[in-house]
């Protein structure tokens, strides 16, 4: 009656995570091995690159995985196989399902394929001290998705909202680039950098912008769907014409590399500003809809993936939130942006529900929840 252990292989994007999970919650190793140099070099992702990257550090992060883990006999310590099946790039998803189907094959062990983005709305079970019973509420912010969550059961989540254009993390990319804000040495990379620029200003450079799809105009698909592209080309297109109307204000902007007071701390703030009001107002209607109109209450509201970072965000989600009587859990950083811990412990739960999978199990890039 020993708690079950899991492996968890996770190869969906540009991260090759390994993890070793137990059913009582305890994450015993997880070792996430980035590919942001290679990436760097070509300006974005070549799946097929990745592929080869991930083929590469697989086998490490498997070893050290189940070393951290103290797994003397794999054969007799390993309960299960749980590895992403989609949705990602092919190449790299194929890459962690062969590695996952030939394991589970040698040690004769159930193998279980996992959508991950089932894995990231089911991480705050794992890691939450109370954690969310059905159903709840997911914001999930990352530089690759923008969505709203409901989440009722195993294999029963429902999308109430979601963006038609940019995810909200690559929009704070790509404003950061756009105002030259350097990385910061303590991570979180551009929208980190960008909330810390944020935190300086003083609005002495009056400057706002419109918040997305606010108007009565909206059409009724988009009334709970979000919008980032436009806010994100406003931005561009201020600091290109403060750039021509005023070089010299630029420049001077322009003289320090420390987050600190003055154009772009103002600039910064706006943007973050007008994104977190529409994050928020988003997740106000969502969960006006899903109490009165889908007559569902939810036990909390979970903010995940690497833009819940943001802490002016997750007080403005907790104000919303607060008004129907909830909560906002926020789950570690490491575990709610993409890692195997969220693999495994997605594929814990599938087991206690009796799902496993057949060996030949195949691969599917693109997966509707
Ligand atoms: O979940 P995540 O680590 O990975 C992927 O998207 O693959 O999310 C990374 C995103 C990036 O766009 C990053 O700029 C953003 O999360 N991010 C933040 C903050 N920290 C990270 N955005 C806003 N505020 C932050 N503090
Ligand atoms: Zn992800």
């Amino acid at each position: 009656d020993r708690p079950w252990t899991v492996l968890g292989i996770e190869t969906s994007c540009d991260d090759t995570s390994v993890a070793v999970v137990t059913s009582d919650r305890r994450v015993r190793a997880l070792v996430t091995r980035h590919q942001t140099k290679q990436h760097e070099a070509t300006g974005g992702i070549v799946p097929t690159a990745a592929a080869i990257a991930h083929s590469m550090a697989l086998p490490g992060a498997i070893r050290e995985a189940l070393e951290t883990a103290g797994i003397r006999n794999t054969c007799d310590e390993i309960d299960a196989v749980a590895v992403t099946r989609g949705p990602g790039l092919a190449p790299c998803l194929g890459v962690g399902l062969t590695a996952g189907k030939n394991l589970a094959a040698v040690l004769n062990k159930p193998l279980v394929g996992v959508h991950h983005m089932e894995a990231h709305a089911l991480t705050p079970r794992l890691t939450q001290e109370a954690p969310p019973e059905f159903p709840f509420l997911s914001l999930l912010a990352s530089g690759g998705h923008t969505l709203l969550l409901l989440s009722e059961g195993l294999s029963r989540h429902t999308i109430l909202g979601t963006t038609l254009d940019d995810a909200v993390g690559e929009a704070f990319d790509k404003v950061a680039r756009t105002l030259v804000l350097p990385w910061l040495p303590t991570g979180g990379g551009a929208g980190a950098a960008l909330e810390q620029w944020a935190a300086h200003a003083t609005g002495e450079y009056a400057v706002t912008f419109p918040v997305p799809m606010r108007d009565g105009r909206d059409k009724p698909a988009s009334r709970l769907n979000m919008s980032f592209s436009g806010l994100k080309t406003s931005v561009f297109r201020h600091v290109q014409g403060l750039q021509e109307r005023d070089p010299a204000a630029w420049a001077a902007a322009m003289a320090t590399s420390e987050p600190s007071s003055g154009i772009r701390a103002d600039i910064a703030r706006a943007f973050q500003d007008a994104a977190v009001t529409h994050l928020a107002d988003r997740l106000d209607r969502v969960l006006a809809d899903t109490i009165s109109v889908r007559k569902i209450h939810p036990t909390c509201v979970v903010a995940a993936g690497g833009v819940a970072a943001n802490q002016v965000l997750r007080a403005r989600l907790g104000d919303v939130a607060e008004k129907y009587g909830l909560r906002v859990e926020v789950p570690p950083p490491r575990l709610c942006t993409d890692n195997a811990a969220m693999i495994a412990w997605t594929g814990i739960e599938r087991l206690r529900a009796g799902l496993v999978d057949p060996w030949e199990l195949d691969y599917v890039p693109r997966w509707p929840l």
